[in-house]
Order: C-alpha cells, then structure tokens, then sequence
C-alpha cells in the first residue's frame, strides 16, 4: 500500500486499520509535502506500520498537482512499483492526479470524500468532468476506486436505508420530502479564513466540499429509493439556493461582538483590520437549498438541504493558531427528516456534544418512526436510541462512535478486497446534485 497525506485523518483514523494489517499488509511509501517531512516521521516513530520509503513533494503541488509532476515524482521511488492500493487522504484539492496517477498503473484507490475540489471560482464545471475522468480511467484500467464517505456504512443509516427500502417497497409510497439539516460547530477566527489549508475557503470552495458532501450523498440516495416506485429523473435535480460567506461574517458578527468578548486588545485589531477585500472570491461558510427531483415531467421528492458552518462550538484558546486549533472543540449537530406522503414520517437526530457534555452519552444517534395507522397494525411509533441500535445489530458494540466505525469500516473491507457501498461509480447522482448546486451557487452568487 502506499498513501498520500498522512494528516489527522489518516493518522487518528486509517493508520489504526494498517496497524491491525500488520504483518499481512507492507507500506511501501508514505508521501506528503517537504514542508511536513518532520511531523510526518513523527506520525509513525510510535506505529506498528512504518514505511519502507518516503516521498515528500515540493509544497507547489500541494495545490491540483499536474499528473505529469506527480509521474516525474514517484519516478523517483523504486517502492512505488511494489504497490497494489494507493491510500489518497489529503484535501480534494490533490485528490484528481493521485487517483489518475494511480489507476492508470492498476492500483486500487481508496480516496476521502469529497471526490475532487475545482482550482478556481469559476471552474465549478469540473466536479462533473473529474468524476467522469477518475470513472472512464478506473474502467478502462479495470481498477478499483473507493470513496471514503461514512454515512454509506454507518449503523444508524443503514436502519434508515433498509426500512426506507422495505416501506416503499411494501405500500409503494415514495418520499415526498426530506430535510436534512448540518450543523458544523468549527470556530475560525476572523484572521484565520486566509491560512486554512485543511477545510479551506480561500480556493472559492467551502461547506458544500467539505462535510457537505455527506449531507448532498444523502440526499441524491434517498432519492435513489424512489426509483423503486418512480421513474426518477436523477440526472436533472431542480435547485434554488442561499449563501453567506467569510466577509458576510463580518457583517452579522462583526468586530465589536470580539472586542465585547475577547479582554485582549490586540485581538480587536487584529480583527479590525482583515482586509474584507481579499475574502472576495472565498467559499461558502454557510448554505442552503431548496429543491426537487421529477418523475416523468411530475414532482416526486422536494428537499431542502441546510449547511451551516457558523454554529455553536467550543474552540479553546481561539487567540492562539497552533496546529489544527480550529477544530479543536467542534461541535457537530445532524438532523434528517423524511417524510413519505401522510403514511410514515421518519427523523434522525444526533448532536453528540461529546467533548464538551461530561453526561452526554458516548454518542448520540436517534431515530423515529412514526406511521400511519392504514400501514402498521403494530405501534405507531418507534424509537430507536444508540442503546437501541446495539440491541438491533448485535455485532455493534454499545461504545463504538458510529462515524469512526463506518470509516474504519470502509478501509477494511477495502483491503479484505469486499465490494463496498461506496464506489466511485455509485457516487453518479450525489456528484450530478453537487455540481448542480454549486452552478447555481456560482450563478446566484454572480447575479448579486
Ligand atoms: N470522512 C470524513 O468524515 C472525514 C473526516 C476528516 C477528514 N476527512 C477528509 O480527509 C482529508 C484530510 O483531512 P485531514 O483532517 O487529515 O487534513 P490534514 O491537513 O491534517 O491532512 C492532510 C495531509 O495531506 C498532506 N497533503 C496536502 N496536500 C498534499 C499533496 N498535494 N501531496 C501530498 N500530501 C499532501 C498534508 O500535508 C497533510 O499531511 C480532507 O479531504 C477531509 O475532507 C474526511
């Protein structure tokens, strides 16, 4: 195996699962960038997988690498022709050359969702073309890529997939309606919008290419449920949509709520002078839709879809930018709620709080059902807890964090070599809704 980008991610999360492959699995390369070299040496001085060879890039490829770059590059390291599986966990912004790059050799690819980012404001258009590209080159070298997206695997939304499965099968209802609703908990301070490189806003993308990916997936996948009843046009969702962005922040959060709550002077100064100026062209740190899919010229499913990124978190220190501050004391906040006609209404709550709640459980996942009597001659409304959900799947142990679960989840059944429910084909209709989205983003945004 080889893989690129051995941040947080990788560390907190896929480096446990090689270690579980040790002695069954070699690493044969680890690569980053030069200006990374040390903390990434540091990443595995303590595992129990270390790699046989490092690569570490220039940083002008940390940002859409030229195939031909990245050729002349792992040129350079023997090891890299020992690999079967490439591991892509940098930003989406380097993912497009690495998987190219990697299946026009045969290498089966697992890559972080999202599955590409665009290089400039206005390139929205090639969320579609780099799907289509990493597709067409995957099937014409017959190799595999698997996009790490959780809720694909994720206990809670396999209850949900499978009884939404069986009640539109049995009473052939489909969704009318679904809502789903992200709250993102990440405090970046003012100052900070221009260095972020992990979750960054200043390439022109934002809430929609980071976590906002899951909730899209979600969406275009109930969707998908409906074909069982209607003939859903997923390739042409309808969308209206809002957005805030970083200098909005300002607007509505402006400097003198920091100088109210920050005693530091310099604080209020440094706010103060932003240059609001350079934020232009900056992606969206809050977003909304509202929109449709049709069946046979007739409306089968509304939605409506709210990213947001400015809401409660608990960040500590926030005067001082060290390592990966702004996620420190995150805060996230999930709900969904579908609804199929008056017959069965089904919502998923889970605001974890975790790292902030002493008494909050270890995680925080809810469902209810409630149905109509014209469907159920048992009870009317179910609900399901993260208690609930162990004594349903008996293999789910009561303390698992359900999302660390799914992403380890998906590289093991990767490296078993299993058919997984996340490949990249099976991404079709969430990239098509995304790409939607963003255009009218980038149209509405153009019209203002
Ligand atoms: N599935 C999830 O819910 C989930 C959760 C966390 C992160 N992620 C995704 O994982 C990715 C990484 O997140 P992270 O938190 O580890 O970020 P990070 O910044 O900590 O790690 C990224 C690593 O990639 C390296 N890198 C960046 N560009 C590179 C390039 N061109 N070539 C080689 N190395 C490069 C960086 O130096 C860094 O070591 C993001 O795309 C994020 O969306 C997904």
């Amino acid at each position: 195996v080889i893989v690129v980008g051995c941040g947080f991610h990788f560390a907190s999360i896929y480096l446990k699962v090689l270690e579980e492959y040790a002695g069954r699995l070699e690493l044969v390369l680890a690569v980053d960038l030069k200006c990374e070299e040390h903390r990434v040496r540091q990443t595995f001085t303590m595992a129990a997988v270390s790699p046989q060879a490092y690569l570490f890039l220039p940083d002008k490829l940390r940002v859409h690498p030229k195939l031909d770059e990245l050729r002349v590059a792992f040129a350079t390291k023997p090891e890299a022709a020992e690999a079967d599986a490439i591991l892509i966990c940098t930003e989406p912004k380097a993912h497009k050359a690495f998987a190219l790059w990697a299946v026009e050799r045969g290498l089966a690819v697992f890559m972080d969702k999202p599955i590409s980012a665009f290089d400039e404001y206005q390139n929205v258009n090639s969320i579609d073309t780099d799907f289509a590209d990493i597709l067409a080159a995957s099937l014409q070298h017959a190799a595999r890529v698997v996009i790490s997206c959780e809720r694909r695997l994720h206990y809670g939304y396999r209850y949900v997939d499978a009884f939404l499965r069986d009640f539109i099968r049995r009473y052939r209802v489909p969704i009318t309606y679904v809502n789903v609703h992200f709250g993102g908990g990440v405090w970046v301070m003012p100052w900070e919008f221009e260095h972020l490189e992990n979750h960054p806003l200043k390439y022109g993308y934002g809430v929609l290419l980071h976590s906002g990916y899951h909730y899209v997936d979600l969406v275009a996948r109930f969707a998908e449920l409906n074909c069982a009843v209607r003939d859903v046009a997923l390739d042409k969702p309808r969308v209206n949509v809002n957005a805030s962005f970083p200098s909005d922040l300002f607007d509505s959060v402006g400097d003198e709520i920091y100088e109210r709550l920050f005693s530091n002077r310099s604080i209020h100064e440094t706010v103060r002078n932003v240059d609001r100026a350079r934020l232009k062209g900056y992606g969206e740190v809050d977003f909304s839709a509202i929109g449709s899919y049709r069946a046979a010229g007739r409306k089968c499913l509304d939605f409506s879809l709210q990213l947001i990124g400015t809401t409660v978190a608990a960040r500590e220190n926030p005067e001082r930018l060290t390592g990966r501050q702004p996620t420190n004391g995150r805060m996230r906040q999930e709900e969904v709620i579908i609804h199929l006609g008056n017959f069965c209404s089904l919502s998923v709550h889970s605001s974890p709080f975790t790292n902030v709640d002493p008494r909050g459980s270890i995680d925080d996942f809810n469902i209810t059902i409630a149905m109509n009597p014209r469907v159920t001659q048992g009870p009317r409304v179910l609900r399901i807890d993260r208690a609930g959900l162990s004594r349903i799947y008996r293999e789910l142990p009561g303390n698992a964090v359900l999302n660390v679960l799914a992403r380890k989840g998906l590289l093991r059944g990767f490296l078993d070599g299993d058919a997984s429910a996340s490949e990249l084909s099976s991404h079709r209709h969430s990239v098509t809704l995304l790409a939607e989205l963003l255009r009218e983003l980038r149209r509405s945004h153009a019209a203002a």
